[in-house]
């Protein structure tokens, strides 16, 4: 099998790519990565001798056509993710996860190509933290930021190649994630490297948001089994059962240091923050018997942990830049 993992070089794709080279060595692997600030080669370093890398844009159809062309199936990573640069700018946005996924669409239409479309919880808004529900795949679609509402319009049109051009597409929308490769400005490894950099952690507002926390290996690992046995059309939601408050996140970490639970600081909330993601994964546990292997969050918080201390040289470039990033966007200690 052939197959194109675009933004392989990214947290979650070139967690994608260990995993697909490790578990089945006979898939060839072209990773299509743009290398934005959130892609980094050093990722997928360590097992570049056995992937084809491109550096390219997904909205360069030119480009699109050709990969696509030579291979059985893509995977499609590739986004800008972060929601506070999508409060400062949504205009790349638009442009990658809209524009792109177009460009990618008409390629695997033209070639008749089976397509996978990676997408996010965060399209159906947020829950009350007391509502006793969790999203499924009938939830209606209700984003809250211009990152989010640029990924529903994507998975929109995912739907809507489906039906009107016949393209083999699946999608999953999956909760939040951690792992190893996870760029320093998001939440957990923002916490982990303060803290090897002996700064306290920092809490957006009271940290009482709820979010449903899946090891990254565990997405992938559904992920495949979509691409295996997936329902064309269907949409999969994936998650761990890992909810959790930001606080408690902090906490945790915090302890993993041996540091006193309380030693860390609030900071201006981020506009628009969505209180409380939830998953019910039932659809791919039963129609796939998809399964997670990480089932303790403690324990998986602790090898993540691990795994920035043991790769700092991988994180440390990008460090005091992701912090002047929040501090000129007003990030604030209460
Ligand atoms: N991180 C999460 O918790 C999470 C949860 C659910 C879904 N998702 C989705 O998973 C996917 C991957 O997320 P991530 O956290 O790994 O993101 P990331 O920001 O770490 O990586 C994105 C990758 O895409 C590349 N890229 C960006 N624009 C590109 C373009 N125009 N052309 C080619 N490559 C481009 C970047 O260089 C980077 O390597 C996204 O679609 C995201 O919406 C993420």
């Amino acid at each position: 099998m052939r197959l194109l993992v675009t933004g392989g070089a990214g947290f979650i794709g070139a967690n994608f790519v260990h995993q697909t080279v490790t578990r089945r060595p006979g898939v060839q692997v072209t990773v299509l990565d743009k290398l934005t600030y959130a892609g980094n080669r050093a990722s997928l370093a360590s097992i570049a001798d056995r992937i084809e890398f491109v550096h390219g844009d997904i909205a360069d159809t030119a480009l699109v056509d050709r990969l696509v062309g030579g291979v059985d199936a893509v995977v499609h990573f590739a986004a800008e993710s972060h929601n506070d640069n999508s409060l400062a700018d949504p205009w790349p946005f638009i442009q990658t996860n809209i524009v792109g996924t177009y460009s990618l669409l008409q390629a695997v239409r033209r070639h008749q190509v089976r397509y996978h479309h990676i997408s996010t919880d965060e399209v159906y808004g947020d829950l009350a933290l007391d509502d006793p529900t969790a999203f499924s795949e009938v939830t209606p679609y209700n984003p809250s930021s211009p990152y989010s509402a640029s990924k529903a319009s994507s998975d929109m049109l995912v739907r809507s190649w489906v039906r009107s051009f016949g393209v083999r597409a699946t999608l999953s929308n999956c909760s939040n994630n951690y792992g190893p490769f996870q760029h320093v400005e998001k939440f957990i490894p923002r916490q982990i490297t303060n803290l090897i950099d002996d700064v306290r952690p920092r809490l957006y507002g009271a940290g009482h948001q709820v979010r449903d926390w899946i090891h990254v290996d565990d997405h992938n690992s559904a992920v495949w089994e979509i691409l295996d046995r997936g329902r064309i059309g269907q949409t999969y939601l994936i998650g761990a059962d890992g909810e959790r408050d930001n606080k408690s996140v902090v906490q945790f970490i915090l302890e993993a240091f041996g540091r006193d639970r309380d030693d860390f600081d609030h900071v201006t909330d981020r506009p628009g923050h969505d209180l409380r993601y939830a998953i019910d994964s039932t659809l791919l546990r039963t129609e796939l018997g998809w399964e997670p292997e990480y089932r303790d969050f403690r324990k998986g918080l602790d090898a993540t942990i691990e795994w920035y201390r043991d790769n700092e040289s991988w994180w440390r470039p990008q460090k005091d830049a992701t912090e002047r990033a929040y501090v000129s966007a007003g990030e604030k200690v209460l």
